[in-house]
This record gives structure tokens, C-alpha cells and sequence, in this order.
């Protein structure tokens, strides 16, 4: 897979891009990961990216003019199945969507800032747009980094154990059972017994049971909705 990411400041990427799991799936060719600065691609000698809003609001907005230039340099090279645009404006993130992600080839990821982007980038270029949250950020890289990292981690090659992906809170519309690591026992603390028996069967049964139990006390909306769409 390869992602391409349009920032104005590329620098709040490249450090959480290069390291621990992402950094390894780069390294064994399971994904590239670019990171473009569209100041690069302003036909402007001060490399201006953004410019007042018409109609007088507050803040400045992103010009169509370097974006364009970035995404069509791109798409002469090869064929983008999806072009995004992080923004709290969007419909909500959720596990399904990384997972339809992970599937594809190639995706470019267009960091707002500023006060927005020009609506027609939005109508003319964008293919998909997503909401991390309900809150507002100072621009979109956190977004990507979000969105980058949890498309990554599903692709094979990625984490070594494979399955672990699969167990992942939101796979199943649960949240994940807690775990436990050694020692068994600690300032009186226990591990609870069925994890220290050695019998699978009783382990997936008390796993599934934690599970349902947390998604209940914590995120009852899960058990009743399908919120992975
Ligand atoms: N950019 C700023 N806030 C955002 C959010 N909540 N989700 C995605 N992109 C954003």
C-alpha cells in the first residue's frame, strides 16, 4: 500500500511516522508512506498556501492552486483509490472504514489548516472525508496520523502476531477484555485463575463474557447499533 500526505506542516508527521510499528512497516516494504509540503507546489514567490475568506469571516483559507498542483502530479503518476480530507465536518470514523482502507492501493490524505480549505477542492478533488472526532483540532495531520496508523497496523506484515489485529476493540462491535501479563501475583493482586489454567475453552469464554460486560458499563451504544459503519 501507499499513502501520499499533502501538509503545510510536514514536519508534526515525520516524527510519528517514523517509529515502532510504522516505521517497521515501512522498513519491510508493507507500506510507503510520503509526505509532501505544499508549500512546494504554490506558483508564488513567498509560497503562500492560503488566502482570505471571501464574505468576510475570520481566518484564512487554503488556495485551490497548490493543491491542485500536488494531487494532479500525483494521479500522472498512478491511479489513487481514494482521495481524503480529514475535517470535523465529515461523517465519523470508525473501525469498518479503516479496515476498507487497509484494502486499498494507493490513498492520498490532504492536511487542512487555517480556517478550512476551499470548498471546490472539496467538490472537485476529494473523494472521502472524515471526522476523527467530535472536537475541533488546528489542522488535519493529527487526523492523518490517526487514520494513517490505524490503517497500517491491519496490514499483513505489519504487527507480527497477525491475529492480534482481529482481536482489536471494534472488531466485533466490542471492546476489548482486559489483559494481564506476569508475575501472576503482585502486592496481593491477582490475575484471575482462568487465565492461569491452561484450558482455551474457559479462557474465550471468560474473554467474551469481560467483553460484553465493559461494552455494557462503558459503550452500551455498541451492543445496539451497528456504529462500526
Ligand atoms: N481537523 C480538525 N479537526 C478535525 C477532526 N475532528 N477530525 C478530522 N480532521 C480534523
Amino acid at each position: 500500500m501507499r499513502i501520499d500526505i499533502l501538509s503545510a506542516v510536514p514536519e508534526l508527521l515525520t516524527s510519528f511516522l517514523n517509529h515502532s510499528i510504522l516505521k517497521r512497516a515501512q522498513d519491510n516494504g508493507t507500506v510507503g508512506i510520503f509526505i509532501h509540503d505544499l508549500h512546494d507546489f504554490a506558483d508564488n514567490k513567498h509560497r503562500r498556501i492560503d488566502d482570505y475568506p471571501y464574505g468576510g469571516a475570520s481566518g484564512m483559507v487554503m488556495t485551490i492552486q497548490p493543491v491542485e498542483k500536488a494531487i494532479t502530479k500525483l494521479q500522472k503518476e498512478r491511479h489513487y483509490n481514494e482521495i481524503i480530507f480529514p475535517t470535523p465536518d465529515a461523517p465519523l470514523y470508525k473501525q469498518k472504514t479503516a479496515n476498507t482502507l487497509s484494502t486499498l492501493e494507493n490513498i492520498i490524505i490532504l492536511c487542512g489548516h487555517y480556517k478550512g480549505i476551499d470548498q471546490r477542492i472539496r467538490d472537485h478533488f476529494i473523494t472521502m472525508e472524515i471526522s476523527i472526532g467530535d472536537y475541533v483540532l488546528t489542522g488535519g495531520e493529527l487526523a492523518a496520523a490517526i487514520i494513517t496508523d490505524s490503517i497500517i497496523r491491519l496490514l499483513p506484515g505489519a504487527i507480527s502476531d497477525e491475529t492480534s489485529a482481529l482481536t482489536d476493540s471494534f472488531q466485533d462491535n466490542l471492546l476489548s477484555s482486559p489483559v494481564y501479563t506476569r508475575p501472576a501475583e503482585y502486592k496481593g493482586w491477582k490475575v484471575p485463575n482462568v487465565l492461569l489454567s491452561g484450558n482455551h475453552k474457559d479462557i474465550d469464554e471468560w474473554k467474551m463474557e469481560k467483553a460484553i460486560e465493559k461494552t455494557q458499563q462503558i459503550r452500551p451504544d455498541l451492543l445496539k447499533n451497528d456504529t462500526t459503519e
